[in-house]
């Protein structure tokens, strides 16, 4: 039965559909509302707003719960594989043995063009490596037959599995280049994150060490409707080709609010420690109001209760540090600073709690990656995310170009001003 929602404007009463999800979340369609009354709606940050519908991946803030394809993501992160769990975002099912060895085929297939191997050692040594990763993956698009920039043609399995090979190649090429260190190739042999960490470290990794990235990918690998992936999708509405769209994503999820947030993490914990390891004091910081400071790692504008990325990471990190022998005081400031903000009334009476972001950088800090590599490694995770929701979008009849209003509040019309009056 369709439910509506009556709303009186100026008078005049109308009736607005009201569609519910399969997990029974509600949302009033105001599509006609501007045509019939002339009023828009105003949401600063969308917080209320559905951009979509999608049947990529389900979550529920206040009970904790994130499934990918319906399949909740603690099963995922314990029996799966990171190219699994990219073939479940874009198809929608599981592979079997064929289809993953198909779908693997395609990822490990693309080499990386001289051109954009050029571009990336012609980098300054300092460059921020999300900037680099950005500027080479919409690079790409100048080195690829016109037929995959056109959304009719392109094969999009192919062009997802160039992207994610690119990707980790770009990564790698890039922190060996900084370096000043030899450029490993990919090794056919090897499987993604195999080939992913040789190419970093120059190393195969051990069971452990895959493990551990195997997880923080599929932990990464897509989140809803988040500010990247409305970027990527906001981008695509205008049926951009998605090596810009995907360049897009990555440049969002830079900032220290998204993406960014484990470097600005691993930066605040590593400042803590060096004035004295007290963590209160930034505590106190984070709830003065006069004081911009927030506490890194901590919040959600989804999850009201703990991120259940937040708890499989944390778990892990304790895991990886004890299986590489590795004691990072960090990892104390961490679990002590968690331990304050859970009891302290501001956080809790704003059901602030950590977030994915928190713990990942001590695993990729013990893994031997440099912070401000954090942040790419949360965007080779979470780029079969950006192709999935580009995907739908692209295959969605009536999908209409992203093109928000807005209620202005400027001047009134006025008299141009001649220079010598002003
Ligand atoms: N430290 C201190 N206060 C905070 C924090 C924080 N980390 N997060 C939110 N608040 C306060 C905020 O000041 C506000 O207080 P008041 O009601 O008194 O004005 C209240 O909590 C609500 O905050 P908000 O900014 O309206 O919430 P939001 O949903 O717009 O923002 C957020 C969500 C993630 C941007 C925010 O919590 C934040 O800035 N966290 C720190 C950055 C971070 O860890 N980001 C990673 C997010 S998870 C991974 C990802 O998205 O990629």
């Amino acid at each position: 039965m369709v439910d509506h929602m009556k709303i009186k404007l100026n008078g005049t009463e109308i009736e607005l559909p009201v569609i519910e999800g399969t997990e029974n979340e509600k949302a009033i369609d105001i599509s006609k509302l501007r045509a019939e009354t002339g009023h828009i709606t105003l949401d600063n940050g969308f917080g209320n707003t559905g951009s979509c519908k999608s049947k990529i991946t389900f979550l529920d803030g206040e009970k904790g719960i994130l499934r990918y394809r319906g399949y909740p993501i603690e099963q995922l992160a314990d029996n799966s594989s990171f190219l699994e769990v990219s073939y479940l975002l874009n198809h929608g099912e599981l592979p079997n043995k064929v289809e993953l060895e198909k779908f693997e085929k395609t990822v490990k297939e693309p080499t990386l063009p001289v051109g954009i191997c050029d571009l990336l050692d012609d980098f300054p040594k300092t460059a921020h490596p999300m900037g680099v990763a950005a500027s080479a993956i919409v690079a790409l698009s100048a080195f690829v037959p016109r037929e995959n920039l056109d959304i009719t043609k392109i094969d999009k399995d192919e062009v997802l599995g160039q992207l994610m090979e690119s990707i980790s190649i770009i990564a790698a090429r890039f922190f060996r280049h900084r370096q000043g260190k030899k450029i490993i190739g990919t090794d056919p042999n090897l499987s993604y994150v195999e080939n992913l960490y040789n190419m970093m470290f120059d190393e195969i990794p051990s069971e452990k060490v895959k493990k551990a990235l195997e997880v923080l990918l599929i932990l990464h690998a897509d989140h809803e409707q988040n500010c990247s992936a409305s970027a990527v999708r906001v981008i695509g509405s205008a049926q951009t080709n998605p090596y810009a769209c995907i360049s897009g994503g990555i440049s969002a999820l830079w900032g220290a609010l998204h993406g960014g947030a484990n470097q600005a993490v691993m930066e605040m914990l590593q400042d803590i420690q060096d004035n004295g390891g007290d963590y209160r004091k930034a505590l106190d910081r984070a709830k003065d109001k006069e004081d911009p400071f927030r506490l890194m790692g901590f919040g959600h504008r989804v999850y009201k209760n703990f991120d259940p990325r937040a708890k499989i990471i944390k778990k892990a990190c304790d895991t990886v540090l004890d299986q590489l022998g590795v004691s990072d005081p960090l990892l104390d400031v961490a679990k002590g600073l968690e331990k304050v903000a859970l009891e302290d009334p501001y956080f809790v009476d704003r059901k602030l709690y950590p977030n994915v972001d928190f713990y990942s950088g001590i695993i990729y800090r013990a893994l031997g990656i440099p912070t401000d590599m954090f942040t790419v490694m949360f965007a080779i995770g979470r780029l079969p995310g950006w192709f999935a929701q580009w995907r739908e979008l692209a295959e969605f009849k009536g999908s209409k170009i992203a093109r928000p209003r807005q209620v202005y509040m400027g001047e009134n019309e006025r008299d141009y001003i001649p220079m010598e009056k002003r």
